[in-house]
């Protein structure tokens, strides 16, 4: 007999195998009993006949609950139907944890429920498909960005200044001062960026957003890349080069995960660089025909960027928005300083932006000017200006959402499923 996974039980069909796992449900025909068997890496169906085991393992494992650990035991047969393709004639059953009734049952429940009871839902199929995907999405980034000759360069958590506006930011104790929850790297990025070319960090993010809607969590993790010499359309090619690499590694190994999601494969199959871009005046004028209430200077609401993905079939990139309504970093257009050399990547079918990026100011008068604008404090931006001082470049980058990217990929209608414990307005426990 040979340990193995689920995912591996390819190998070993006829053999004899050990798996190691839980019992994700049951169901008996008197004489047979069909136990659904996880292990974290798949599921599988083992079948135990009364006449084969004998009566005592026969009963023994009449007695597992759903959930239980188990250890099982048995024979790897080829069966076309399966998910999986196989299925285990069971020889025995061990139990390792007897659990007791298992709060989350076939059942439908409400959102709430499940979502106080994350710690358990995390292990439903559906979850499993989405943790999965998301795996492969954080993968597959790091992997464009090591073949493209990017440092990976990790930005801290506790910061002296906000990088998006004050008016989110998460303020905490620090010793005899205060610091804030980081809302971006990017700042640290554009440091690296002058040391190291092309760099990038992944890791948590905080926004303390009053929002409660299906794109916004409190906490959620920002991929950030940062290119020296890099001017605006360049930044536009990275972005829809990176976005095409991801959705094909998930594509190549998630077909199994997105058929559990029921996930429409083809729309995603469709995701190829390059992508349609439609400047912010255009945006607003296709938003004015379709009779929305907006006018020129005004942010998009979440119905807008459904409006405007709406008429593209691929992820399309909305440029030049208005300098009033963006970041104090951006540069403005050399020609129209009243627009931002900026875009933001709007997700197909709803999703709405996965991407914010823009090229940066590299002058420090202009930059001064616009720290002041905003009221920014220039102490503790003073780093930040230093590289304005020495050594000066263009520069550009983006930060791409990671659950926004997954809810989208799986086809998710909230990004509370994205990721393993959400950080909601609401909630903060598990
Ligand atoms: O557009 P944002 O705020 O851009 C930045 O933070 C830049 N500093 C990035 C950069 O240029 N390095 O955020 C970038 C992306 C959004 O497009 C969205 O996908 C995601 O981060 N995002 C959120 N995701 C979930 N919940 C929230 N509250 C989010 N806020 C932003
Ligand atoms: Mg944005």
């Amino acid at each position: 007999m040979v340990e193995t996974r689920i995912a591996d039980i390819a190998k070993h069909e006829g053999q004899e195998v050990i798996i190691k796992g839980w019992l994700y449900n049951k169901r008996s025909s008197g004489k047979i009993q069909f136990l659904q068997i996880r292990d974290g890496s798949g599921f599988i169906q083992g079948v135990m006949v009364k006449n084969e085991v004998g009566e005592e393992i026969f009963n023994k494992v009449k007695e597992i609950t759903q959930e239980s650990s188990i250890i099982v035991y048995g024979t790897v047969k080829r069966e076309e139907r399966a998910p999986s393709g196989f299925e285990l004639l069971l020889k025995d059953v061990e139990l390792v944890h007897l659990a007791p009734t298992y709060p989350i049952a076939k059942k439908e429940h409400g959102v709430d429920f499940l979502m106080d009871h994350r710690h358990l839902w995390l292990r439903s199929p559906r979850q499993v498909a989405i943790m999965r995907v998301r795996n492969t999405i954080v993968n597959a980034a790091r992997e464009f960005f090591d073949k493209n000759g990017f440092t990976l360069i990790d930005a801290p958590i506790l910061t002296p200044s906000a990088c998006e506006g004050t008016t989110n930011l998460f303020e905490t104790e620090y010793f005899d001062t205060k610091a804030y929850l980081s809302q971006s790297g990017q700042l640290y990025m554009e440091a690296a960026a002058m040391a190291l070319g092309k760099v990038y960090c992944f890791g948590p993010t905080f926004r303390a957003e009053k929002s409660k809607t299906r794109r916004h969590l409190i906490e959620f993790w920002m991929i950030e890349p940062e290119m020296a010499y890099v001017e605006f359309e360049e930044n536009l090619q990275v972005q829809e080069q990176f976005v095409s690499y991801i959705v094909e590694k998930v594509l190549e190994k998630n077909r199994q995960d997105l058929k559990v999601l029921d996930r429409d494969i083809s729309k995603l199959e469709n995701i190829k660089a390059p992508f349609p871009r439609i400047t912010y005046d255009d945006a607003i004028k296709l938003l004015q025909e379709k009779g929305e209430d907006i006018q020129w200077g005004d942010d998009f609401g979440a119905p807008h960027e459904t409006i405007i993905a709406e008429s593209f079939d691929k992820p399309v990139f909305v440029t030049h928005y208005p300098t009033d309504i963006k970041a104090f970093y951006m540069k403005p257009h050399p020609q129209r300083p009243e627009v931002v050399l900026a875009a933001d990547l709007i997700a197909p079918e709803g999703y709405g932006e996965i991407i914010g990026g823009s090229e940066r100011i590299a002058d420090l008068d202009l930059l001064l000017k616009r720290i002041e604008e905003h009221n920014l404090p220039k102490e503790a931006y003073q780093w930040y200006i230093d590289l304005r001082t020495y050594g000066s470049v263009p520069h550009s980058g983006f930060g791409l959402g990671l659950e926004r990217t997954v809810a989208w990929i799986c086809g998710l209608d909230h990004v509370r499923e994205t990721i393993p414990f959400p950080r909601l307005l609401n909630r903060l426990y598990p």
